[in-house]
């Protein structure tokens, strides 16, 4: 499943450490990079964080948020 196929966010327990999150929406390990990016002429690259110590985060699944990589509920805005 590609990123941006989903009908709502990634819900994901993230472990300490530092994660690529994709932002092109090519990536075939969504919503992680797999540099699916490269040679496609998307412009796009891959959102880094580093997470200090776990944590529970909302990532994008449908393409429509306006703070991607994380999810705003554009997907259903009645309910989130
Ligand atoms: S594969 Fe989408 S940003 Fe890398």
């Amino acid at each position: 499943m590609a990123l941006y196929d989903k009908k709502g966010p990634y819900i994901i327990k993230e472990e300490a450490g530092v994660r690529f999150y994709c932002m092109c929406g090519l990536s075939e390990e969504a919503p992680y990079c797999d540099g699916s990016h490269n040679g496609k002429g998307t412009g796009k690259t891959p959102y880094i964080v580093r997470y200090a110590q776990e944590k529970t985060v909302k990532i994008c699944g449908c393409g429509q948020s306006n703070t991607l990589p994380y999810c705003d509920g554009a997907h259903n805005p009645t309910k989130e």
